[in-house]
């Protein structure tokens, strides 16, 4: 579905990504890396947010490189940012909205979808009139990737969702990616927490400095010596 081949991209005269290759079908992928690896900068460039000086992005066939970031999103890719991006004093319900307002089919469908979303996050249904700001951090994440999946996407991209969330939140959060895997949405998760993050993904890159180091199951990764040592802390 998504296939990126030799992506380069730099910011000013630093080349931060570096001969990039990777692809996301119908399962869950992951990139781990420390602070700095590119993380942020390789899911800006599939969305348009960042040119790359070189490669190719294509999703489902066709290249995102020319592509605004509506468009991209229109296709049926759907991110949540690492800071989350929420409206704080707009309500539940209202954020919820703007997730589907932009693309005519999600729009069409509204309804529908703030059932999908209620169904796989409960909480958001009963806090539907709360504002975004008043929720706990938890519940704000949740209604993050909530208003995500308000536009219909067929891959969801989340970089870094567990920062900030304590650990049985964490957990919470991504047995939610699992269910949402689940109802063919395809998940590219971008984490530091390894550990967590290898119970959600089928397979997974470890990206350092710009480049992959490792390209793997989620089983074979488990065990991978560099992976246990630098991110598994055993
Ligand atoms: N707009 C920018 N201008 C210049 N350099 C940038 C810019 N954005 C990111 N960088 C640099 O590019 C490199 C990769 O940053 P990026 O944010 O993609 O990493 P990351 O893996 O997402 O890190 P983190 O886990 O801390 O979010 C870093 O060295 C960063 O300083
Ligand atoms: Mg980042």
């Amino acid at each position: 579905m998504l296939e990126v081949k030799n992506l380069n991209v730099s910011y000013g005269r630093i080349q931060v990504i570096k001969d990039f290759t990777f692809s996301v079908g119908n399962e869950a992928v992951g990139f781990f890396g420390p602070n700095g690896a590119g993380k942020t900068t390789l899911i800006n460039s599939i969305i348009g947010l960042v040119r790359p000086t070189s490669g190719e992005i294509n999703f489902e066939g066709q290249s995102l490189l020319d592509r605004e970031t509506y468009q991209i999103v229109r296709m049926g890719i759907s991110v949540v940012p690492q800071d989350g991006e929420l409206f704080p004093i707009m309500t539940v319900i209202e954020n919820l909205r703007i997730g589907s307002s932009y693309i005519k089919e999600a729009r069409e469908k509204t309804s529908e979808r703030l059932e999908f979303v209620f169904k796989i996050f409960p909480i958001l249904k009963e806090r539907a009139f709360q504002l975004a700001g008043t929720m706990s951090g938890g519940q704000q994440r949740m209604l993050a990737v909530g208003r995500a999946l308000m536009a219909m996407p067929r891959l969801l991209i989340l970089d870094e969702p567990s920062v900030g969330l304590q650990p049985s939140l964490v957990t919470e959060l991504f047995e939610k990616l699992a269910v949402i895997k689940t109802e063919g949405v395809s998940i590219l998760l971008s984490e530091q927490n390894v550990k967590q993050g290898l119970k959600v993904i089928d397979r997974g890159y470890v990206v350092e400095n710009g480049t992959v180091v490792i390209e793997s199951t989620a089983d074979d990764l488990k065990n991978n010596e560099h992976v246990k040592r630098s991110y598994l802390g055993l």
